[in-house]
């Protein structure tokens, strides 16, 4: 059932973007997050931090207005960054993984609702190491997307190329096809675009300090919205945020955030850090409101 409602969908889809490539189709009325799109910067801790590290962490954390922070750690502190947050503050939580499956005999594993339980707004979902490391496929991504979105979490869904494919020009047909199998089946657009967050990293820029260059970064993304657009419309898709991630640090961010479809970062490394972190939402912030003067 649910198979037969994915492949509904994708041919629903797959009309769409035909008829509205042909002109046929005019894209309706811009949803109000058109042209205003909050930039979103994510720490992705990895699998670093106790509790106590944690903490710290959030106790010297400065945050910068007009950019959505989230905090990403290893899905046993979820519960204690909440915790740890005073009331009423904007940091939002992300879980690095889950499991598509509402519950069952998935050793290790977490479903989309505990990780909502455990305070999680956000999901990264197709990180590059989950892909290499632990052999998740597109397919896999795409389930977990699925999931997540069917039980009211934000997925932050991860693509990018490896060295030896931006080096022999495959660069493109990757994030291509990655992004379209990767969300394949879910029933998007939302009325809200903020529920989907995709994020660029190509594999060479990840813990390299080897960071992809603003242009890079830029047509990488410029790329994936339209393609997104091909998929979902353009109106909707204008309201998507669109992150860079690999090496991003308080040094590049400046540069990077003020290219017109860098909507933000997925951080790793610099993301461990309250002072470096702290220095890329303030770049980010800066870099917006750079944008909207120029
Ligand atoms: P680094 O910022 O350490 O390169 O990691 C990027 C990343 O993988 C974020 O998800």
């Amino acid at each position: 059932m649910t198979d037969l409602r994915a492949r509904v969908e994708r041919v629903v889809r797959e009309v769409v973007a035909e008829l509205t490539a042909s002109g046929a189709l005019r894209p309706g009325p811009a949803p109000e997050t058109v042209g205003s799109r909050t930039p979103l910067v994510a720490a992705n801790w990895k699998m670093h931090k106790t509790a106590a590290e944690a903490r710290t962490f959030v106790a010297k954390l400065r945050l910068s207005d007009g950019v959505e922070t989230v905090l990403c750690p290893p899905a046993v502190l979820l519960p204690v960054l909440a915790a740890a947050l005073p009331p009423g503050n904007p940091v939002r939580l992300g879980a690095q993984n889950v499991h598509f499956e509402a519950q069952g005999a998935f050793t290790g594993e977490h479903s989309c609702a505990m990780l909502r339980d455990a305070g999680a707004t956000y999901v990264v979902v197709g990180h590059s190491e989950r892909r290499s490391l632990f052999g998740e496929t597109d397919h896999d991504v795409a389930r977990k997307a699925a999931a997540a979105l069917r039980a009211g979490l934000r997925p932050i869904v991860c693509v990018g190329e490896r060295l030896a494919e931006r080096e022999s020009g495959a660069t493109f047909r990757v994030l291509r096809a990655q992004l379209t199998a990767s969300l394949a089946g879910l029933g998007l657009p939302s009325p809200d675009p903020a529920t989907l967050v995709v994020a660029y990293e190509p594999v060479w820029a990840i813990g390299t300090g080897r960071n992809a260059t603003a242009a890079q970064a830029q047509e990488a993304l410029a790329f994936l919205r339209d393609r997104l657009a091909e998929l979902f419309g353009h109106a909707w898709t204008r309201g998507v945020r669109l992150l860079y991630g690999g090496s991003a640090t308080a040094k590049n961010a400046p540069e990077l955030a003020a290219q017109p479809d860098v909507d933000g970062f997925l951080v790793g490394g610099a993301s461990l850090d309250p002072a470096a972190f702290g220095a890329i939402l303030a770049a980010t912030a800066a870099a917006r409101r750079g944008r909207e003067a120029g």
